[in-house]
């Protein structure tokens, strides 16, 4: 017999929880129960377009019948003690990044996570992107040696972002780190596959304004850098965005902050140029994430250049290998015109993970733990820049899963 679907209650009826709620209407086994928000006039026209009952707030969402799930897009300063509030109440939450705007509250929504029989996963949204779960599974296949060096290069835009905006204040973001970074700590760990254990960072501010502009470089096990900026300053038509990793004889470059296409270059050996042929003819594989639903215009497409390097083997970090052939991957999503499927049906695969989590009781991609290391690095990067002296600053032990 199957299960009847779960009522999805939103708190929070602004510009994403409206996002939120197109992407998973349809989604099965969820059906959308109730929206709340002290701005009536924000919740009771999605509540209308959506056919769901309308609450001011938490308190009354949590005492409407029917209501399994409790989304989370509220300012991020809200999200410790609601989602503590609705695991409390014996409800599964998805919860919009960050986790919490400190760690200690982000450990404490993880404890409480521990001891509840909710589920929570939070929608940091590049976990179920296809294109990095294609670079995962590339890694972990031997194809790509596990990245040295990550770096992101986020141009973002600051165009709906007014002066009087929740995001430019610290209180109710937690600061760019927290507020955004998150996203990037919680990628970097998946693609390093480690959390990073310290970090030194710099914050610049406009003049005569907020910080606008954040670096932070992460140093995770075995001497693996990752380098993350972000800088909110630009108009949306010059957003642009850049991921790379370096795999030491290979190279990933990413584009989009929502990533749409990737270029690799590997150099390779007989056996693994044969393997990167094969590639192609495993795309749907390689870009499996369940929930996402692509669009059927994607494409992985892969030459070989033989004997592209010579036939003296290539040495760097004092490793020497036999790697002649020049492997040239590209992994295309449909680029920047197809980011607004690839943003919606990621957040759809979120939700697809927490009901699937929820029914057999594993843990989301991005559950509590991504949630809780992700805050951790981004509010050691926080304190690192406020130390104004570039030095390095632990990235917190309480972290740590807790037994
Ligand atoms: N995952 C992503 O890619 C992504 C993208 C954008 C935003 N977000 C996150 O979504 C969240 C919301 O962002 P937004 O841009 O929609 O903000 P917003 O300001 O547009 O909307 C926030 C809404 O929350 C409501 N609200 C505030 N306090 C509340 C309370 N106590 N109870 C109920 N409602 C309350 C406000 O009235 C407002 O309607 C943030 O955490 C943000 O970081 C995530």
């Amino acid at each position: 017999m199957t299960a009847p679907p779960l009522g999805l209650g939103l708190v929070g009826c602004g510009s994403f929880g409206a996002y939120v709620l197109d992407a998973v209407a349809g989604l099965p086994g969820l059906r959308i129960a109730a929206v709340a928000d002290p701005d009536a006039s924000r919740a009771r026209p999605l509540g209308a377009r959506h056919g769901a009952t309308v609450c001011d707030g938490l308190g009354s969402l949590l005492a409407t019948d029917g209501v399994d799930v409790v989304a989370l897009a509220t300012p991020p300063a809200t999200h410790a003690r609601m989602a503590i509030g609705a695991l409390r109440a014996g409800k599964h939450v998805f919860c919009e990044k960050p986790l919490a705007t400190t760690t200690e509250d982000a450990a404490r929504v993880r404890d409480e996570v521990n001891r509840s029989p909710g589920t929570l996963a939070v929608d940091h949204v590049l976990r179920y992107n296809p294109l990095l779960r294609a670079l995962q599974r590339l890694t972990a296949e031997g194809l790509l040696d596990p990245p040295r060096r990550f770096l992101f290069e986020n141009d973002a835009s600051d165009e709906d972002l007014g002066p009087g905006h929740w995001f430019w204040d610290p209180a109710h973001s937690g600061g760019i780190f927290i507020e955004h970074g998150v996203h990037f700590f919680d990628a970097a760990r998946a693609l390093l596959g480690s959390e990073p254990e310290s970090v030194s960072a710099t914050a610049v501010q406009r003049p005569g304004g907020p910080v606008d502009m954040v670096i932070a470089d992460a140093v995770h096990p075995g001497g693996v850098l990752a380098t993350h900026l972000h800088s909110f300053t630009h108009a949306h038509r010059c957003e642009r965005q850049l991921m790379r990793l370096d795999h030491g004889f290979a190279e990933s470059r990413i584009t989009g902050w929502i990533p749409t296409y990737a270029a690799v270059i590997a150099w390779t050996d007989e056996e693994g140029a044969a393997r990167w042929e094969e590639i192609p003819s495993r795309t749907a594989e390689l870009l499996a994430v369940p929930g996402f639903r692509p669009h059927g215009g994607e494409r992985v497409a892969v030459t070989v250049h033989r004997g592209a390097g010579g036939t003296r083997p290539a040495r760097g970090r004092g490793v020497a290998r036999s790697v002649p052939h020049r492997a040239e991957a590209v992994i295309d999503l449909g680029g920047e015109a197809r980011k607004p499927h690839v943003y919606a049906e990621s957040v759809r695969a979120a939700v697809a993970d927490l009901l699937h989590c929820a029914a057999d009781g594993s843990t989301p991609v991005a559950g509590a733990h991504a949630g809780l290391t992700a805050v951790a690095a981004a509010e050691a990067a926080t304190r690192a820049a406020a130390t104004g002296t570039g030095q390095s600053v632990s990235v917190p032990a309480r972290a740590q899963p807790s037994s």
